[in-house]
């Protein structure tokens, strides 16, 4: 068997140290049910990746995998050469549905700011970024939706992550919302920041991926440029998925 690490150790890249992502056989069953199958996944460079597959097929499994936050049964997870477990403070994770402390928004941010060592005169700095530098006294818990979803954004960003990583972060949002947190998202895949980002919504995948990984029932059937994805996807799955044949 070839040695993994070496391998990644080829493709390092220059602008985020962190790439590729690597996975190399990955299984994971839970509750004895296989949720991982045989998942093989490269990503490399800059931009945004977009996870998409029906209602359990282990997308949000997956996220937590690459993040270190589920242990697997068998296979290789592999950031920049590095096993995950050696990584994980260089990326940030955003849920669905933010968990905030029960403090205002900048209080939030001074926290992340404090357990990195950062100085908390930063926290207006990251409001300002999302969009929310009014916010600042605000009880984080009083926000609409859409505005904890981007504090969660900026506390996530105030880590100063290479790898950002999203599980469906628009789901139970309103429109507006959602096109503003893609906006952040865009700036912040500018600024170099890596972008992993599963969603339900097909809009937003189009708007938002450069590749598209699609998972069906445990395993990765097919990873392809966006482009690409949209005009023909390659597995069957994907095309009934689009076509809205695949019910959520
Ligand atoms: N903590 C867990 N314990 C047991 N089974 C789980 C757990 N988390 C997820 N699963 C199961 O794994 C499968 C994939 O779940 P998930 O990754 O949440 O799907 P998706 O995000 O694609 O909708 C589902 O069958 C789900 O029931
Ligand atoms: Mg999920």
């Amino acid at each position: 068997m070839r040695d993994l690490q070496a391998d990644c150790l080829l493709h390092l890249e220059a602008d985020n140290p962190l790439m590729p992502l690597e996975m190399r056989d990955v299984h994971l069953a839970l509750n004895g049910k296989p949720v991982l199958r045989a998942v093989d996944l490269s990503l490399e460079g800059a931009g945004c990746s977009v996870i998409m597959g029906p209602n359990g097929a282990g997308k949000s499994v997956l996220l937590k995998t690459i993040h270190g936050l589920m242990p697997v049964d068998a296979g290789q997870i592999c950031w920049g050469g590095l096993p995950v477990a050696q990584v994980t403070r260089a990326q940030a994770m955003v849920f669905q549905t933010p968990v905030l402390l029960r403090r205002s928004a900048e209080a939030n941010i001074a926290f992340v700011l404090k357990a990195r060592g950062k100085s908390k005169r930063l926290a207006q700095s990251y409001l300002d970024r999302v969009g929310l530098s009014d916010m600042a006294r605000q009880p984080a818990r009083r926000l609409s939706g859409g505005q904890q979803q981007r504090l969660a954004i900026a506390r996530a960003l105030a880590t100063d992550p290479q790898v950002l990583l999203l599980d469906e972060p628009t789901a139970s949002l309103d429109p507006a919302s959602v096109l503003m947190i893609e906006e952040i998202l865009r700036d912040v895949r500018a600024q170099g920041v890596r972008i992993i980002l599963v969603t339900h919504d097909i809009g937003q995948a189009r708007r938002m991926a450069d590749d598209v990984v699609f998972l069906n029932a445990g395993q990765v059937v097919e990873h392809s440029p966006a482009n690409r994805f949209f005009q023909r996807p390659q597995n069957l799955a994907a095309q009934d998925y689009l076509d809205g044949r695949i019910i959520l």
